[in-house]
Formats: C-alpha cells, sequence, structure tokens
C-alpha cells in the first residue's frame, strides 16, 4: 500500500508514522509513506497558501491552486490508480469497513486540510472521497490521515504478527472486543477469569464470545441491531 499525504506538517505525519506497527511496515516496505507539501507549489514570494475567506467572517480557507498542483504532482508520482481522500468533519464517518475496503487498494492519496477548510471548488474537481473521523473538530486533518494510515497498514497482509490478532479485534465481527488479561493470576485480590486457566479452547471462546456480546449490549446497542453472528459463533453459543 502506498499512502501520499498532502499537507503542511508532513513532519507530523512521518514522524508519527515511525512507531510500532505502522513504523515496522514502513521499514519492511510493506506500506511506502511519501507527503506532499501545498506549500511547495505556491508560486508568489511569500509562498501562501491561504487566504481570507469571500463573503467575509473568521479564519482563513486554503486556497485551491497549490492543492491542485500537489495532488496532481502526488497522482503522476506512481503509475498506480489512486483515489483521492479528502479528510474532513463533513466526510463520512470512518468505521472498520471502510478501512478494510481501504487496506484492498494499492494506494490511496490523503488530504489534509488546515483553517476553516478547504475552497470548495478544489473539493469538486480533485477529491473522489470525504471522510470524518468522528463528530468533533480537530484542528487539522493531519491526525485524521494518521488514524486512516494506521488502521489500514494493520490490515495489509504480514503485518501483524498474529494474523488472528486483526481477526479478533473489536468491531471486525460487529462485535466490542472481550476483556484480556496477561501475569500475574492475581492482582489487588482481583482474580483472573478461572476459565481462561482452564486449558479449554472450547470454553474459552465460548466466554470471550459471551463478554463480547455483554459489552457490546451495554456499550453500543446500536451495534448489536446491525449484528449477524457467524454459523462458528452461533454454535458456540447452543452449547
Ligand atoms: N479535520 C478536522 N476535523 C476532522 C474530523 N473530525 N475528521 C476528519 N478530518 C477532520
Amino acid at each position: 500500500m502506498r499512502f501520499d499525504v498532502v499537507t503542511l506538517f508532513p513532519q507530523m505525519i512521518v514522524e508519527a508514522s515511525r512507531y510500532g506497527v505502522t513504523g515496522r511496515a514502513l521499514e519492511r516496505g510493506q506500506a511506502e509513506l511519501v507527503t506532499w507539501n501545498p506549500r511547495d507549489f505556491t508560486r508568489d514570494r511569500h509562498r501562501t497558501v491561504d487566504d481570507r475567506p469571500y463573503g467575509g467572517g473568521p479564519g482563513m480557507v486554503m486556497k485551491a491552486e497549490p492543492l491542485r498542483a500537489a495532488i496532481r504532482a502526488a497522482r503522476e508520482a506512481d503509475a498506480r490508480p489512486a483515489r483521492v481522500v479528502y479528510l474532513s468533519p463533513q466526510g463520512r464517518k470512518l468505521d472498520q469497513a471502510a478501512v478494510e475496503t481501504f487496506s484492498r487498494r494499492a494506494r490511496m492519496i490523503l488530504v489534509a486540510g488546515r483553517y476553516e477548510g478547504v475552497d470548495e471548488r478544489l473539493v469538486e474537481s480533485e477529491i473522489d472521497e470525504e471522510w470524518s473521523i468522528g463528530d468533533y473538530v480537530l484542528s487539522g486533518g493531519e491526525l485524521a490521515a494518521l488514524v486512516v494510515i494506521d488502521a489500514v497498514t494493520r490490515l495489509l497482509p504480514g503485518v501483524l504478527h498474529h494474523e488472528e490478532s486483526a481477526r479478533q479485534d473489536s468491531h471486525v465481527a460487529g462485535l466490542l472486543d472481550h476483556p484480556h488479561y496477561t501475569r500475574p493470576e492475581e492482582i489487588d485480590g482481583r482474580r483472573v477469569p478461572q476459565v481462561l486457566l482452564s486449558g479449554d479452547h472450547q470454553a474459552i471462546a465460548r466466554w470471550r464470545l459471551k463478554q463480547a456480546l455483554g459489552r457490546t449490549w451495554l456499550r453500543r446497542p446500536d451495534l448489536l441491531a446491525r449484528l449477524e453472528l457467524d454459523e462458528t459463533r452461533r454454535q458456540l453459543l447452543e452449547e
């Protein structure tokens, strides 16, 4: 997977991606990351990337031309076709199903805005999709782009040590995850649930599924409304 990120703060993206799972995937060449700064595509002496909004009002708007030039340069830097994704609170809300779709693509161009937003004509002419990471406002799209990069990269083939762990995550089967425990067996009187020490894999799987269902019911009933259990899980509950 190749990520091209159009941003006024490339170091934010590069630096944050150096850690953990994304850092390792980049080192191994399982993912590629290239940044494009619209400021490098300006033509005036002051390298202007923003301007006052037509119609007045507070804040500034990102100018269309430097962004357009940066997006086009990113597009042309690789022969494979790329969807251009703009991160904004007006976009469709990101979920695991969207992340899985992204992970099957060869490349993505992620556009991070700053200020009050970008000139709408840029959105109309260059952007294929608009996505939000949640109903709150960030001061720029960089953290949202990093969220996409992280969530997608960990799904790429060979990236996680345990392929299983990506399949068992929260949200993957439409459920929240079950609780996890590691040593010691007791902390301040709180013991690890006995079933996890039993060695009975079937019983453990059933307990975990029940925990996941219970948590989802208590914390995210909206997810349960849409849930369809697969055959393996259905059988587990019947035993
Ligand atoms: N930019 C600012 N806020 C955002 C959000 N919630 N999601 C994606 N991009 C954003």
